[in-house]
Order: C-alpha cells, then structure tokens, then sequence
C-alpha cells in the first residue's frame, strides 16, 4: 500500500511572491530494522547535527506526514531529505524536537527585525527534493548546502500552527538558528498512526548523533 500526498507550499507574501510550490510526498511502507542501518552520523552521509544554522518556510496540508503519525496537537515542521534521513517513510529525524529561532529575513537581508518568536517544532514530515523545492531542500552529499547557504532546513507546517507563531508579520521565509531539544520542551500530542513502519522513536532515544528512528535508504548524491 502506498500513500501519496500532495502539500504546498504556505502562500505567505515572501515565499509566494517567489513562487516556489511543493509536493510531499508520504509513503506506506513497512521496514524492519535489518533495513534502518546507518543512523544519525556525518560518516554515513547523512547531514544530522543537533544545532546549528537553518533556513525557515511553510507549508499547508499535513495529514499524512511521512513519519506516519498524525498529531492531535504541536507544533510541527518537516526537514529535508538529507536532514530527515530517509526519501520515503520515516527517517531518522522524526519525532526529534527542536528549538527554532528567526534571524533574518532572505529576501530583506536589510531587514532588522521584529523576526517572530523562537518555538519548539516536533519533526514529523520530509520536505523532499524536487525541482519546486530546492532552494530550500535540495540538499545532497556533493551540495550539502541549500541557496541560502543552509545545510539544514525546516519547513513549518501551517495547520499546526507553528507557521504563524513562528514568521514575523507576514512574512514566510526566515533564516536563523536551530537548537535541538529534549521533547519535554515541545506541547503537543500524537494522535493516529497511519502505516505499518511508522516511526516517532525521538521520546526514548537521545540527542543526535544517537539514533531514534534510524536512516532509511541511501542519502541523496
Ligand atoms: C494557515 O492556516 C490558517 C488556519 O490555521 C489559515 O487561516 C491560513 O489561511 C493559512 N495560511 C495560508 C498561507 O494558507
Ligand atoms: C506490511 O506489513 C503487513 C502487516 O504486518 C503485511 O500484511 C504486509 O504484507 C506488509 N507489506 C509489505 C509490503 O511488506
Ligand atoms: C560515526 O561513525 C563512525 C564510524 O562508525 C564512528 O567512528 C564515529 O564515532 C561516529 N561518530 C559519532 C559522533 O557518533
Ligand atoms: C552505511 O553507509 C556506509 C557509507 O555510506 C556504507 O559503506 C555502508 O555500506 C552502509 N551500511 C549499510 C548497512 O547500508
Ligand atoms: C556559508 O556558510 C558557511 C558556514 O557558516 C560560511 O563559512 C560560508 O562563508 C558561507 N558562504 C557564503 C557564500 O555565504
């Protein structure tokens, strides 16, 4: 059974005025362990730090995220690929929690501020690589960095809220910096699971470079 879904990208000013839409995609998959090799660790290809800086959007429509557990409540954001640790079903990064702070605007760089608030997301979802997306989650092994300079990225999902928390006024894309954090800092609840392989393990496992879920597949080159 496999599950398409397809999201867009928020249509804040900013992010819309630069016209980049977007496609997630979740998948319904089962894998076992002997298939979740190579965890949270550069070594691997993976590029999985627990802080540092990032790049920020939104997107609407998260009812079937790729880690395939549905929340009640909480904010919560997908990352990209080579963050996430998987193209397809849950990866490494999913159910982890990190704390997000908006720095300066990328389209404004003379912009200083207000930036918006600084707020706790739980990973549930992929922003994957595609041709719409890859100034913000284009991220391979030989490019490991994004247009903004971003080896990592978030890409909040409106429904949850965390967008309008998150982007000062009306704007929808930031830079800034990421911190990750024990998920007791994050409010929220999970609510159904949606396939069998399912995966938010980040509750009992520790920071990165431990691993929670586990990578899945190959990092993209
Ligand atoms: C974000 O979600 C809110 C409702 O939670 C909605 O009113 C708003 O239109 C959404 N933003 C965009 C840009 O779609
Ligand atoms: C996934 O798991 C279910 C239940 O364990 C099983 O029935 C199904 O055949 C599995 N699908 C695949 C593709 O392995
Ligand atoms: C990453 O993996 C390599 C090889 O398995 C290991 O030597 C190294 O200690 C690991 N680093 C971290 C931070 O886990
Ligand atoms: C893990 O990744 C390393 C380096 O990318 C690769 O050589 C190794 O075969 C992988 N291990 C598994 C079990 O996939
Ligand atoms: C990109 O970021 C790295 C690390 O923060 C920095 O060393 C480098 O100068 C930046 N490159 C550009 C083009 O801004």
């Amino acid at each position: 059974m496999k599950l398409a879904l397809a999201l867009v990208f928020i249509s804040a000013v900013a992010a819309a005025s630069h016209g980049h839409g977007h496609e997630h995609r979740g998948r319904c998959e089962n894998y076992t362990t002997s298939t979740r090799s190579n965890g949270s660790n550069e070594s691997t290809g993976w590029r999985q730090k627990p802080h540092g800086r990032a790049s920020f959007t939104a997107y609407n429509g998260c009812q079937y995220p790729s880690c395939g557990i549905r929340m009640k409540s909480g904010y919560t954001a997908a990352v990209n690929t080579l963050s996430f640790g998987a193209d397809d079903g849950a990866g490494d990064a999913c159910g982890r929690c990190f704390e997000i702070t908006p720095t300066s605007d990328p389209y404004t760089p003379s912009y200083k501020g207000p930036f918006g608030n600084t707020i706790v997301v739980k990973v549930t979802d992929l922003c994957p690589i595609t041709s719409g997306n890859n100034a913000w989650c284009g991220q391979t092994i030989s490019h490991p960095r994004n247009q903004h300079n971003m080896s990592m990225h978030f890409d909040l999902c409106n429904d949850s809220g965390s967008s309008s928390a998150f982007f000062p006024g009306r704007r929808g894309a930031m830079l800034g910096t990421y911190q990750e954090v024990d998920c007791q800092a994050w409010s929220g609840a999970s609510g159904d699971t949606l396939w069998n392989g399912a995966c938010l393990a980040r509750e009992t496992a520790a920071l990165w470079p431990s691993h929670a879920c586990g990578n899945r597949g190959t990092p993209p080159n």
